[in-house]
């Protein structure tokens, strides 16, 4: 770390503090836990993780900016993306927003989806924190027309009936719980976390199951080689179970997923020894989970071969992937700025639309560091979505 992060007020430093001592109850009674558990502690135990406790995570006051974050641009494109997909679906169409965040997403695209005279009967969220579901409610009530916000609702759960419509997440993958693994000998071992003598947490390599032990195997296979003794990095071995589990009963429709993250050759190119993790603390970015803990956001990059194999093996086509640069063109970027420069009202907005194109998609901003994996289940991709499909780069997978 380069320069020092910014000290946590004194209530942060107490709110941290009882998180810790939870997380080192467990291990007191259980010993080393799997770093996937710590991480999911950190980031959702009730009232204490990350996304489960009140302050503000999102936008400049925040931690970190999302696409959705920057203003409406993002949201416009994706809702034109995905229309043809909720028209061809026909009557009793949901939309179904995985981790909505702030709420920014859902206000920009339903208004456009009102504005393109496509609304679905639903928009469904389903979000894990209890906070972070207040405050988007809050949001969507005040802001939206009383006839969008009543087709608004909080799942507790993913659908357990039949449906057809669009999932979307935008990184919320990421923020899944990854399991980390290394190598000895040949031999797959499991990062687990355990509290010293000082109660600081550390970082403990414990044999792992043969779940883990399958899933890095397959990696190897997949990339036709083994990895060093030592190399370190992240798998989500519950992957295909999770997506299955959130998408089974959607019977006809699309799938989008945008998040950071690589094909699987780069995800795992040998010089990257220690994964992918990354955790922001008001706006600063750096690699260690284990400080801060219920302060800090802790992610890892997608694997986009593995969620390609995730998505066909629940039963969808794959349709296309390609940078989120890539994907906001082929979605109409071009008539959403024209469109919103028109009703821009000075110079200072202007501007700001601009910025905010330029973040979406230079290739130092969000641009290639971001990408789009679109799926269909019960459509006719090749006809829907086929300025998507003459962008795509799924070949690389
Ligand atoms: C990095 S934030 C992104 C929020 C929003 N999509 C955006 O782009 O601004 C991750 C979001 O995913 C949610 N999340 C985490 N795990 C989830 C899961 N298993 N299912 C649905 N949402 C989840 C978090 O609570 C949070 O709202």
């Amino acid at each position: 770390m380069d320069t020092p992060l910014p000290e946590p007020s004194a209530d942060e430093a107490t709110h941290s503090a009882r998180l810790a001592d939870a997380i080192r109850q467990e291990m007191a009674a259980h010993g080393p836990i799997p770093f996937a558990r710590f991480m999911e502690r950190c980031l959702y135990a009730p009232g204490l993780g990350y996304y489960s406790a009140g302050r503000l995570k999102f936008g400049k006051d925040g931690d970190f900016v999302t696409a959705p974050e920057l203003g409406p641009v993002y949201a416009r494109c994706v809702a034109r993306a995905l229309v043809p997909a909720l028209m061809a679906c026909g009557e009793g169409t949901a939309w179904f927003e995985l981790g909505g965040g702030s709420g920014a997403f859902a206000r920009d695209c339903l208004l456009e989806l009102q504005a393109l005279d496509a609304l679905p009967k639903h928009y469904w969220l389903l979000e894990p924190s209890a906070d972070l579901r207040e405050r988007q409610r809050e949001r969507l009530r005040a802001e939206l027309p009383g006839e969008l916000f009543a087709r608004c609702a909080w799942l507790d759960r993913p659908p357990q009936h039949a449906w057809s419509g669009v999932l979307f997440a935008n990184e919320v993958l990421d923020a899944l719980p990854v399991t980390r693994f290394t190598l000895r000998d040949g031999e797959v071992f499991e990062e687990h976390v355990d509290a010293n003598g000082n109660g600081a947490f550390v970082r403990v390599d414990r044999p792992t199951d043969p779940l883990v032990a399958g899933a890095v195997r397959h990696l190897q296979r997949h990339l036709h080689r083994e990895f060093d003794d030592g190399y370190r990095s992240e798998a989500l071995p519950q992957l295909p179970w999770w997506l299955e589990a959130i998408a089974g009963e959607q019977q006809r429709g699309a799938a989008l997923f945008v998040d950071y993250g690589y094909v699987r050759r780069e995800f795992y190119l040998p010089e990257r020894r220690d994964g992918t993790l990354l955790c922001h603390y008001r706006h600063r970015a750096h690699a260690d989970p284990l400080i801060l803990p219920g302060l800090q956001d802790i992610t890892a990059s997608v694997d986009f071969t593995a969620l390609a194999e995730a998505g066909v093996g629940a039963g969808f086509e794959l349709v296309g992937y390609a940078s989120q640069s890539e994907f906001l063109i082929a979605s109409g970027l071009d008539e959403v700025f024209t469109a919103a420069r028109a009703a821009a009202s000075g110079e200072a907005a202007r501007y700001a639309l601009a910025q905010q194109v330029k973040r979406l998609t230079l290739p130092g901003e969000m641009g290639e560091r971001f990408q789009a994996m679109l799926f269909a289940r019960g459509l006719d991709a090749d006809a829907l979505f086929a300025p998507l499909i003459a962008v795509d780069r799924s070949a690389r997978l």
